[in-house]
């Protein structure tokens, strides 16, 4: 099973994946990329454009995630000690959505943060802090709980507590552009067990278990 992760960080959502998938990451910061390629030896790692990339080849992928950028659509730009003005990335965010609904044939899903207006696409699924667009219906996807202070706890010792919450085992701190919190890109994940039910709901052939 070919899978496209696009922006894909550390490749979180993919790590508790088995090896009937064949994931291709396309992550555009070397460091970020680096350290995915550390984490899935297994995977393939393309440091570029997820978007220029993914319309140049979505036909070789049989199903795509795209996590992208959130800075200009969360909640955080309007909390008073962030106070970002920005126009937000409609284009790597709703653009993304209508060429994959229109472009795609393959099964997808798109996460992104709970924005701080009203989705002009309605999404599929919430789960936690994400929402989450597909083209398929996707049910039952279990959260799993933050740990405490998982907003404020900008620090190597909250780092370190994310690194062990989410089960990514690696060495030092990536820092994300001119942000200085070593936690902000182990925020950006989406949890793996989270990743995991969703792309075992995507991939064709998925049967629901029926308790
Ligand atoms: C929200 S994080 C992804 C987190 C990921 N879902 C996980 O579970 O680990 C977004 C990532 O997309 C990358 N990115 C942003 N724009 C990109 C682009 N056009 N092409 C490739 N990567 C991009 C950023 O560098 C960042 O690492």
């Amino acid at each position: 099973m070919r899978l496209f992760n696009g922006c894909p960080g550390f490749g979180a959502n993919t790590h508790l994946l088995d090896g009937k998938y064949e994931v291709t990451h396309v992550e555009m910061f070397q460091k970020i990329a680096d350290v995915n390629k550390e984490l899935h030896p297994g995977h393939t790692v393309i440091v570029g454009d997820s978007y220029d990339y993914f319309q140049a080849n979505h036909d070789k992928f049989d199903m795509a995630w795209f996590s992208p950028n959130c800075q200009t659509h969360t909640r955080m730009v309007k909390a008073t000690r962030h106070n970002v003005n920005r126009i937000p990335d409609m284009t790597g965010l709703y653009g993304l959505i209508i060429f994959l609904t229109h472009f795609y044939s393959g099964p997808w899903v798109v996460e992104n943060v709970v924005p701080f207006y009203k989705p002009l696409i309605e999404p599929t699924l919430r789960v936690g802090r994400h929402l989450f667009w597909s083209n398929k219906m996707l049910f039952g996807i279990e959260d799993v709980p933050r740990p405490k202070n998982f907003i404020n706890n900008a620090n190597i010792a909250g780092a370190d507590a994310m690194k062990e919450w989410l089960g990514l085992d690696f060495e030092g701190y990536v820092y994300y552009k001119g942000n200085h919190c070593p936690a902000q890109t182990l925020r950006n994940c989406v949890h793996p067990k989270i990743g995991k039910q969703i792309i075992e709901q995507l991939t064709p052939g998925f049967t629901a278990r029926i308790n």
